[in-house]
C-alpha cells in the first residue's frame, strides 16, 4: 500500500514541476525513506503526513533558531496578524525592527528587509556596484548565495553573460584572492562571502588562522565592499552577527534563516557610508511589507538576546557531536561532524561516492532521526540534552547495523 507522503507526490507530479523542487526534491540522493511531506511540527519534533514522529536535525533547513511553533513568538505573530498582515504602508513594527538590528549589530548603521536570503544577497551586490561604480563581484567557489542566475547551482535557464562578471577563488586561500584584484584592478565592486565554507555534498571548513584579516585587509586596501552572507549561520554563532564570532568587520550582511523563527522575513544591514548608494537601488516586494514576519522576528531577536541562544546552540551541539563522534568511534565508524557546532556537517572518512553518509542517515531515519547526508545540519533552541542523548542511542543503533554490512563500514 502506497503511504499518504507517496500519494501526495503523485497527485504533486501532476501539478507542480518535478512535484517537489530544489534541495528537498526526491531526486536530490535524499533516502528513499524520508517523508515527503510534514503534517506538523512542534519544539525539536515533527510528524510527517503518515503519522510517523521524528527527531529533527535540520530545522526547516535552519529557518527554525528556537523550536517549531515557540510559543512566545506565535504570541506575537498573533498579535499582529489580528491587527492586520500587509498594509499599503509599512507599519511601525518595521522600523522596531530595524532599530533593534542597528542596536545589536555593531558596526549596522541601518536595515532594509525582504522575504528571503536571495532577495537581498543580491541586492547586496547591486549596493556595491552602485557606490563603487564597478562590475565584478568575487565570491569563493562552491559557496551558495541563492537562486539568482549569478549564483545559484542549477544550470538551467542560465546564459553565459550571467556569470560574465563573477570571480571565484578558493576558500582559505587569501592569495588567491588578491591575484583576482591583481587581475582586474579597480573593477572589483565586492567579495562575498558566508562566515565559513559550508558547500553541500562537501566537509564544512572553518575560516584559518588569519583568513578573515587578510579578506579584509584586501577589500579595505581595493575599496571592495565585504558582504557577509550570514543567511544560514545568523543567530547561530554569535548573537550579534556571525563576523563577531570570527573577528571582522563587513561592509554590509544579509540575514533570513533563523530571523524569523520559520516567518519569511530576510534583513540587509550596512555601515553608515553606504547608506546613500543603498537608497539608490530599488528594493520591494508583494509581500515585503508583512508586518506578522516583522513581529515575529522581533520576538526572535529578543528571545535570541535574553537567553543568549547562539551561545546555547553551540555548547548542546558540542555535546550533540562530541557524542555522537565518540559512539562511532567505539563502532569504529569514522564520522566526523565538520563545521561549527551548532550547524555541523558529518562526513565519512574514505565515503567518495556518498553511499556510506546516505546509508547512515537512511538507518537513522528508521528509528526516527532526521538527518540529512549531504546538507548542514542545524541545532535549534528547542533541543534539549535528553533528546540530544536520546538521539545518540538512535544513533548508535544505526551505526551497529551498518557495521553488520561491513562492506559499508
Ligand atoms: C548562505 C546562504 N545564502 C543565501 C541563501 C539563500 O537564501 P534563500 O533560500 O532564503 O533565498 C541560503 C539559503 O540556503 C544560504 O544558505
Amino acid at each position: 500500500m502506497k503511504s499518504n507522503s507517496e500519494l501526495i507526490f503523485q497527485r504533486a507530479k501532476k501539478v507542480i514541476p518535478g512535484g517537489i523542487y530544489g534541495h528537498v526534491a526526491p531526486a536530490a540522493g535524499l533516502p528513499d525513506c524520508f517523508p515527503h511531506y510534514c503534517k506538523k511540527a512542534s519544539g525539536y519534533t515533527f510528524e510527517d503526513v503518515d503519522g510517523k514522529e521524528w527527531i529533527d536535525f535540520m530545522c526547516g533547513f535552519g529557518a527554525i533558531l528556537h523550536g517549531y511553533s515557540n510559543v512566545e513568538i506565535e504570541r506575537a505573530a498573533t498579535i499582529q496578524r489580528e491587527m492586520g498582515t500587509v498594509f499599503n504602508q509599512p507599519s511601525e513594527v518595521m522600523v522596531e525592527l530595524a532599530e533593534i538590528l542597528v542596536q545589536k549589530i555593531d558596526f549596522a548603521d541601518w536595515a532594509v528587509f525582504a522575504k528571503n536570503g536571495s532577495d537581498l544577497t543580491t541586492w547586496a551586490i547591486r549596493v556595491a556596484r552602485e557606490k563603487t561604480k564597478r562590475k565584478y563581484i568575487i565570491k569563493a567557489k562552491g559557496a551558495y548565495h541563492g537562486v539568482d542566475s549569478w549564483c545559484d547551482p542549477g544550470l538551467g535557464g542560465r546564459i553565459p553573460s550571467d556569470r560574465q562578471e563573477i570571480l571565484e577563488f578558493n576558500w582559505n586561500d587569501p592569495d588567491h584572492l588578491s591575484s583576482l584584484f591583481k587581475k582586474f584592478p579597480n573593477q572589483i565592486a565586492a567579495v562575498i562571502l558566508t562566515p565559513y565554507h559550508h558547500p553541500s555534498f562537501q566537509r564544512s571548513e572553518l575560516p584559518i588562522a588569519g583568513f578573515w584579516e587578510k579578506v579584509s585587509a584586501t577589500c579595505n586596501k581595493e575599496e571592495a565592499f565585504l558582504i557577509l552572507d550570514d543567511v544560514r549561520a545568523g543567530g547561530r554563532l554569535h548573537d550579534g552577527g556571525s563576523h563577531r564570532f570570527f573577528n571582522f568587520t563587513p561592509d554590509l550582511a544579509v540575514y533570513s534563516k533563523g530571523l524569523g523563527n520559520g516567518y519569511a522575513i530576510s534583513a540587509c544591514v550596512g555601515k553608515a557610508e553606504h547608506k546613500l548608494a543603498s537608497a539608490e537601488v530599488f528594493l520591494t516586494g508583494s509581500c515585503w511589507n508583512d508586518a506578522v514576519a516583522m513581529a515575529a522576528a522581533i520576538s526572535s531577536l529578543k528571545i535570541s538576546e535574553r537567553e543568549g541562544v547562539a551561545k546555547q546552540v553551540l555548547s548542546k551541539g558540542k555535546y550533540f557531536c562530541d557524542q555522537l563522534e565518540s559512539v562511532a568511534k567505539k563502532q569504529n565508524f569514522p564520522l566526523t561532524m565538520t563545521g561549527p557546532s551548532s550547524m555541523p556537517y558529518p562526513f565519512i572518512e574514505g565515503d567518495s561516492n556518498l553511499f556510506k553518509i546516505q546509508e547512515f542517515c537512511r538507518l537513522c531515519a528508521k528509528e526516527g532521526l532526521y538527518f540529512h547526508p549531504h546538507h548542514n545540519w542545524f541545532i535549534s533552541n528547542a533541543h534539549t540534552f535528553e533528546s540530544i542523548d536520546n538521539s545518540i542511542l538512535k544513533a548508535s543503533l544505526a551505526i551497529d547495523n551498518l557495521s553488520r554490512k561491513s562492506n559499508l563500514v
